[in-house]
């Protein structure tokens, strides 16, 4: 693979535009979930152990062009310093960079919000252009933003020397591990609420995976699609005959789908809710299908008792809300004691499903657990990433 790391790079006295992705969760103010922030600490590390400067680029939401105060970068400030131990000086625009990373306390430096130019989702030359002319070397360190074809995640890998950072170093390995050519029986664990986000997810699993596990608000679709009364649960209109034809690709191709055969159901989506455990078959018609019951969790369990490989992307139930978190938890513990033990090989990903092995302290003992949501999805389905696809075109230059 030609694709340059930071070991590849002279970085003494040059300032190093690194590509992070701090579109991170903030509740109140506050940085809620700083994943994404610790990973990033490594190659922040590195550049400035190699003498470099360190100038962070980041998108934060959606702001579509426009400066939007609520989407500004400076409230992940608190939380970087903390995690890089240092003082990060803040530069409003690429024209004020320059002089705000010259004269940064412990060389690192954060521009605002990317998405605040349109230029960058429009990949713009001259946008690429001007976030190049800030430093020497381009380091892309987000993973997580590479299934975006965006200035500063593809066109400035052609204007600078170009390299990976740390942890799209440590994603690019972890995945190709698992999932390039995956030890089997391999199976695949998909939940979340929607179908029609996963569509060539499915079709991509299909062909690959021996198992596919479906959970999460998006089983009821295959549920309804088998002719199973759901209730009154949520169940995305008009997916009923996409998952049919899901289900019947997943059977001319030879791969198992495993849907709940209990669940559990409550007439209201709210902490501590009533619950009842019932087989699949008896959803009351005014409950909803809320959580995989015990009975599917531990079928699940097993089928990665039986397997190589798991993969995992998407909540099992509503697991935000307990007590409909408990297939969910059940199923990470059990993957996490099993890859821990070096049983089977865990690659997880996705915000959710990362949010909730954290909560239940489990994603050290995965293989790999990634930090990328929609690019984990894009990898699992086979696409090329343009982000990483411009730092390899890099590298063979
Ligand atoms: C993510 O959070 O998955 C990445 O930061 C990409 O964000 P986007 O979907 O807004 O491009």
């Amino acid at each position: 693979m030609a694709r340059r790391t930071l070991d590849d790079m002279d970085l003494a006295g040059r300032t190093v535009l690194i590509r992070a992705d701090l579109n991170v969760p903030v509740e109140n103010g506050t940085v809620s979930d700083r994943t994404r922030i610790q990973r990033l600490v490594p190659t922040v590390r590195d550049t400035l152990a190699a003498g470099g400067r360190a100038l962070l680029l980041s998108h934060f939401g959606r702001p579509k062009g426009q400066r939007v105060e609520s989407m500004s970068l400076r409230v992940v400030l608190p939380a970087l310093e903390e995690e890089l131990g240092c003082a990060v000086a803040f530069a409003e625009s690429p024209g004020e960079a320059a002089s705000v990373t010259a004269g940064a306390e412990g060389g690192v430096a954060l521009l605002e919000n990317l998405r605040f130019h349109s230029g960058e989702e429009a990949n713009d030359p001259d946008f690429a252009a001007a976030l190049a002319a800030m430093g020497d070397v381009y380091c892309n360190d987000a993973f997580s933003a590479s299934h975006r074809a965006h200035a500063s995640t593809e066109a400035i890998a052609r204007l600078l020397p170009a390299c990976a950072g740390r942890l799209m170093q440590a994603e690019l390995e972890g995945l190709e591990e698992a999932l390039g050519e995956p030890d089997r029986p391999f199976v695949a664990v998909v939940g979340g609420s929607k179908v029609s986000t996963k569509i060539e997810l499915f079709g991509s699993l299909a062909d690959r995976a021996d198992t596919i596990v479906i959970g999460g608000g998006m089983a009821n679709a295959f549920l309804a699609a088998r002719g199973i009364a759901i209730g009154a649960s949520l169940c995305e209109p008009g997916m009923e005959q996409t998952a049919e034809m899901i289900l019947q690709d997943a059977s001319e191709a030879g791969c198992r789908i495993m849907l709940p055969t209990d669940v559990v159901v409550a007439r209201e989506l709210a902490p501590g809710a009533p619950t009842e455990t019932v087989p699949v078959e008896a959803c009351p018609p005014d409950a909803m299908i809320l959580d995989a019951g015990p009975q599917s969790a531990a079928a699940i369990c097993y089928e990665i008792f039986c397997s190589s490989t798991l993969v995992w992307n998407g909540p099992l139930g509503a697991f935000e809300v307990p007590p409909f978190d408990a297939a969910t938890n059940a199923v990470a513990a059990w993957a996490a004691a099993l890859s821990g033990k070096g049983q089977v090989t865990a690659v997880a990903g996705g915000g959710d499903t990362v949010a909730a092995l954290n909560r239940i302290g489990v994603a050290e003992e995965f293989t790999y657990v990634s930090t990328a949501g929609g690019a984990f999805l894009e990898w699992m389905e086979g696409k090329a990433l343009p982000g990483v696809a411009a730092l390899e075109a890099s590298g063979s230059r």
